[in-house]
């Protein structure tokens, strides 16, 4: 099932605008409508760049969908590449503490965690 997301991930990782940092990230989520996509995209006042997870969770709201059912990140590192604490925090408004994560690398998936171990103690508020 995870395979059609790591395909997905992979091939956007490749248009990822990383000219800073050099490090091209792919997302891949998947919703009710179907699979979402995003890659990290850099400018050149250095905060202001949108992680891959946040392009394909804006993706995913903008096709009409509110919660994800799963989640993987593509990168090409020595280390783990988890998501940043902001994109737990955004990944988190639309995923239950259920949800699968998986971080992934050219060898394949590297690891699998839910959303309840890479933020436990979320913090949400319940909309009015
Ligand atoms: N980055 C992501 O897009 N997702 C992650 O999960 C980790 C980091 C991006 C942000 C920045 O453009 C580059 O990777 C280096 O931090």
């Amino acid at each position: 099932m995870t395979d059609d997301l790591y395909h997905k991930a992979r091939a956007v990782r490749e248009n990822a605008h990383a000219p800073y940092s050099n490090f091209k990230v792919g997302a891949a989520i998947r919703s009710a409508s179907g699979i979402h996509v995003g890659c990290n995209v850099e400018n050149a006042a250095f905060p202001e760049g949108i992680c891959a997870e946040g392009g394909a969770i804006t993706s995913m709201v903008a096709a009409g969908d509110k919660a994800i059912l799963e989640v993987l990140v593509y990168a090409e590192s020595d280390s783990l590449v988890a998501p940043c604490g902001g994109c737990r925090q955004k990944l988190s408004e639309f995923a239950g503490p259920d949800v699968k994560v998986t971080m992934a690398g050219p060898d394949g998936v590297e690891k699998v965690m839910t959303m309840a171990e890479l933020l436990p103690a979320a913090f949400l508020l319940k909309p009015a």
